[in-house]
């Protein structure tokens, strides 16, 4: 390998490496808490909805209050440029995201005004429950089908 080369592929290493150091961006892992909150209580519904588990009013309450006040949590910080898929390891998030940042944000008042009907719903037995967790989750697959990499 010529001496040129080997710089050139020095240099292509260091490309490589310099974006890795964002990979412990506190903003990615921050936003993967939310989400995991989200599914902390979107998921106990779900398991009522779905019959896995004994439907319980107060539960279901407490848990779609809860994601009603974590869908209000402020985004702004969560999403800075250059935390995209492309651009880093550890996040499943697609640059198209900051392609469409009007469309991404609408998707996510959708899921802010789903949790609220929802949250109006969950402690008002099974079947209000279900009527209202269905559409909410649809604001959920909505989203993950534009702007979230399939897991690996
Ligand atoms: C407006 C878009 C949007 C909405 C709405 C949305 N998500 Fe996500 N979700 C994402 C993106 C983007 C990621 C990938 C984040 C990353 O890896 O940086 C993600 C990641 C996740 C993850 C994986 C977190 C981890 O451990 O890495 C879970 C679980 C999840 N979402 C659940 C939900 C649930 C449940 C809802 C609905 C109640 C929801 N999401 C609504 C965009 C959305």
């Amino acid at each position: 390998m010529s001496f040129k080369r080997l710089l050139g592929s020095l240099a292509l290493g260091a490309a490589i490496a310099f974006p890795a150091m964002a990979d412990n961006d506190p903003a990615v892992e921050t936003r993967q808490g939310q989400f995991k909150l989200f599914v902390h209580n979107f998921g106990v519904l779900g398991s009522m909805a779905q019959g896995r588990i004994d439907y319980d009013a107060d539960l279901a309450q407490t848990a779609a209050d809860n994601l009603f006040h974590l869908t209000r949590h402020d985004q702004s910080r969560l999403w800075p440029e250059g935390t995209d898929s492309m651009s880093i390891d550890g996040t499943r998030a697609k640059p198209e995201i900051w392609d469409n940042l009007d469309d991404f944000v609408a998707k996510f008042v959708a899921l802010q005004d789903a949790a609220e009907t929802l949250q109006g719903a969950a402690g008002q037995g099974l079947d209000t429950m279900q009527g209202a967790f269905g559409p909410t989750a649809g604001t959920c697959q909505a989203c993950h089908q534009e702007y979230r990499e399939e897991a690996s």
